[in-house]
Formats: structure tokens, C-alpha cells, sequence
């Protein structure tokens, strides 16, 4: 290899169903234009610099830190390759609910793939990127990783393979940084204990998020924005219930909705991070997103390329 090489994996925003998707529930999730870049270099040895951390690893199998072992272990599986240094741009905040951690890992792997010539489908190149996910989150699902690979809608289980949902028309969601930070893996630890505590509760609770995943693929498909939004509402009152909500996360919510959005939640693993609102339209996502007084962004969903 002569030349530079190029990799993307995309953040993503769930709609509905995080955490109950880790104990076997659906969950809906977007695959959205901002994410991570990685550029892998001929070099002398292996290195990987993410830019705005401002910090450089080396592969280790053995280090006490995550990323060393998780570039291990990704390099690992490229057998008799030259050594390689990897520049990755991060366009997301960590810890934020965004998928981060797997839209580096996506990057790296489809940088990595292109550098030899590796072919593979999105979807296998999605699957690999676990390995890279577990590293940081213990137990991951699986789903941030596919949508950081696949953009766009997608309908995720355990166990199976991802779906893609086409919308009967693009919709808008407004997302909004709390400016809290939060520890995934914390969040996944403290769902499970109280799920594990109360097995009834755990039990009904997954059957909700699962009725309200088939909810919103069928408002999804059907442009019922409305009913989409209820499903938001409602899942968000589950998240509140198992201890992901902050105040800050509320007052979100609230003022989203006295904005007129149809519905909001928290996206992602809570705790902090950030919250999704569902707006009517363009014009209307703009005012939500100004009425928000926090860093946000508009994310039009299944625009026709
Ligand atoms: C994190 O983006 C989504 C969670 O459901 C964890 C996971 O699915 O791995 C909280």
C-alpha cells in the first residue's frame, strides 16, 4: 500500500427501545451524516491518533486501557499487513448517546479495509466492529455499531439481522446535548440490576418496549408522525422509570415539547447524553431547536439521496 486510505462510521440516534434491545426487545435506531473518519497512512509501525482527544495509542493486548486493547484486537484480525498509522476526526461528543465509540470503530475497520483491499458488505463490516464495541461496553447489542455502519432507518433484535425501514416521507428530529456526560456501560449495569431485581416488572417492561417498536415501524411506514411521537413519549416515561433520567434530561423534554414537538425522549444510554425530540417539520425543528438553550442539531431522516 502507497497511498492514504479513507473509512467512515456514522452516529446514530435510537427512536425507540435502547437498553430493553440489550435484553432481547426490538429497538428502532437512524444512522445519521455526522461521525467519524479515519485515515489509515503507510508507517513505520502501528499507531492510532484520534485528533480532538489530541492523543496517540499503540496496540496492546495487555494495557490497562481499552482503546489499546480494541485496536489490538481489530488489527489482529488482518493477518501478514504492513504497519499502519491511523488519523481518526471525531464529529461527535463521547459519552452522549450518539454511538461515539462505535462510529470509531466502523471507521477504522472500513479505513482499514480499504488500505488492503479487503472487500466486505457494510453489514459484515457492522458485525466486526462488536468486537471493537465490547471493549468499551461490556455487553453491547450490537445495534450501535450496525447503524454506524448502515445509516439510515433500521429495525435491530439480538440475534438477527438488522432491517432497514423505508419512511413513507423524511421526517426531522431535533437532538440536544444536556451537557452531561454518562458511562454506557455504567447505565447497561444499572438497567440490568433493577430488570434482574424485579422479574415481573422486566417482564412487562420488555413487552411494552417491544408493542412500542412494532408502533413505530408501523407509523414510520405508514407517515403517521403523530402516533411516532406518542411511542417517543411513552418510551421515555419507561427510560424515567428505570433511573436514566436527569433533571436536566426533563427540563429537555418539557421544553421541546411546550415547543410543539409531538414527542421526545432520551436517546441512548441516559444518565446524561442527550435527548430526541420529533418535530412536524423543518420550520418547526428549527424553532424547537432554538427554544432548547443547548447545543442541538436537526437531523432530516429518509431524504431520497
Ligand atoms: C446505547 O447506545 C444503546 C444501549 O441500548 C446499549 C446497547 O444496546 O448496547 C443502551
Amino acid at each position: 500500500m502507497t497511498n492514504a486510505a479513507i473509512g467512515f462510521g456514522g452516529g446514530k440516534i435510537i427512536l425507540v427501545g435502547e437498553h430493553a434491545v440489550v435484553h432481547g426487545a426490538p429497538a428502532i435506531a437512524v444512522g445519521i451524516g455526522r461521525g467519524v473518519s479515519s485515515i489509515a497512512h503507510p508507517a513505520d509501525r502501528d499507531s492510532l491518533q484520534i485528533e480532538p482527544w489530541g492523543k496517540t495509542w499503540r496496540p496492546n493486548a495487555e494495557s490497562e486501557d481499552p482503546l489499546e486493547r480494541a485496536f489490538e484486537r481489530i488489527l489482529s484480525r488482518y493477518a501478514d499487513r504492513p504497519p499502519l498509522r491511523f488519523v481518526v476526526r471525531v464529529a461527535l461528543p463521547p459519552g452522549a448517546g450518539l454511538g461515539c465509540s462505535a462510529a470509531i470503530g466502523v471507521s477504522l475497520i472500513d479505513a482499514l479495509d480499504k488500505a488492503l483491499g479487503v472487500l466486505r458488505s457494510r453489514a459484515e463490516l457492522g458485525s466486526l466492529a462488536l468486537e471493537w464495541e465490547r471493549f468499551f461496553h461490556g455487553d453491547p447489542s450490537g445495534i450501535d455499531n450496525l447503524a454506524a455502519a448502515l445509516g439510515g432507518l433500521i429495525c435491530f433484535q439480538r440475534s438477527s439481522p438488522p432491517r432497514s425501514i423505508s419512511p413513507k416521507s423524511s421526517f426531522y428530529l431535533v437532538v440536544a446535548h444536556s451537557g452531561q456526560r454518562s458511562s454506557t456501560k455504567e447505565m447497561v449495569a444499572r438497567v440490568s440490576r433493577q430488570l434482574e431485581q424485579r422479574p415481573d416488572w422486566a417482564r412487562s417492561v420488555l413487552d411494552e418496549v417491544n408493542t412500542l417498536a412494532l408502533r413505530a415501524e408501523t407509523a414510520i411506514r405508514s407517515g403517521d408522525l403523530s402516533a411516532l411521537g406518542n411511542v417517543l413519549d411513552r418510551n421515555h416515561a419507561i427510560l424515567r422509570s428505570l433511573n436514566l433520567s436527569t433533571p436536566r434530561l426533563e427540563g429537555l423534554c418539557q421544553a421541546a415539547r411546550s415547543a410543539g414537538a409531538l414527542g421526545a425522549k432520551i436517546t441512548g444510554a441516559g444518565g446524561g447524553g442527550c435527548m430526541v425530540a420529533l418535530a412536524t417539520g423543518a420550520e418547526q425543528a428549527s424553532r424547537i431547536a432554538s427554544a432548547l438553550e443547548a447545543e442541538a442539531f436537526i437531523e432530516e431522516v429518509g431524504r431520497a439521496a
